[in-house]
């Protein structure tokens, strides 16, 4: 049986070990990991998947900001890393995850969403677009086209020009 769990109820060595096998272990040098470098993940908008006990599928969030040149900084969440096993990706645990994720964010997330993910999966099923962030700017190389955002629980999206990072 399939179950969604707080990620805090999971081993955090099981949860670098499906990141691992899902993105391969040079993960540690992507932008994002800069962007939330020192945060901790939001307990309660991060989950797992548990299928029989074995750890399929986790999702995490993260408090970050976006930081104009005058210093006005905006509270957002970083979505991701999303990642299922591979054995068992393309069942519909990512679109669990993420809706799962969604709906905790509509009542829980205390800024906008923003995430570097593929347009044409989270943009195709979640509702994230490229269209805000043409001025932000991470901390490392992206691809603009993959920078992407979504406004939640009544927060806006900021539109200027701004740096991403940690808050
Ligand atoms: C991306 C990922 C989280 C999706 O989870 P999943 O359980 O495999 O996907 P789902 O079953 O929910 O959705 C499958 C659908 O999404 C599509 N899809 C999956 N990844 C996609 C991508 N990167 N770009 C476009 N479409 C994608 C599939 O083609 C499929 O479409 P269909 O239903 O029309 O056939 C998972 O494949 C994974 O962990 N990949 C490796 C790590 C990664 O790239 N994570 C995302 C970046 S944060």
């Amino acid at each position: 049986m399939v179950e969604l769990l707080p990620l805090t109820d999971i081993e955090p060595q099981t949860v670098e070990d499906l990141l691992d096998a899902a993105f391969g272990p040079d993960r540690f040098g992507r932008t994002a990991y800069r962007i939330r470098e020192g945060v901790d993940a939001v307990p309660a908008l991060s989950f797992a998947l548990v299928d029989d006990a074995a750890l399929i599928g986790t999702i995490q969030c993260w408090p970050v900001a976006h930081r104009s040149a005058d210093g006005v900084a905006t509270p957002l969440v970083m979505v991701g890393p999303v990642a299922v096993r591979p054995d068992v990706q393309g069942g519909g645990h990512g679109r669990a995850l993420m809706a799962h994720m969604l709906d905790a964010a509509e009542s829980r997330a205390d800024g906008a969403l923003m995430m570097i993910g593929d347009p044409e999966y989270y943009g195709r099923f979640f509702g994230f677009a490229a269209d805000a962030t043409g001025a932000w700017d991470l901390p490392g190389p992206f691809e603009r086209r993959r920078l992407l955002a979504r406004a939640t629980n009544g927060h806006a999206l900021p539109t200027g020009a701004g740096m991403i990072g940690p808050r």
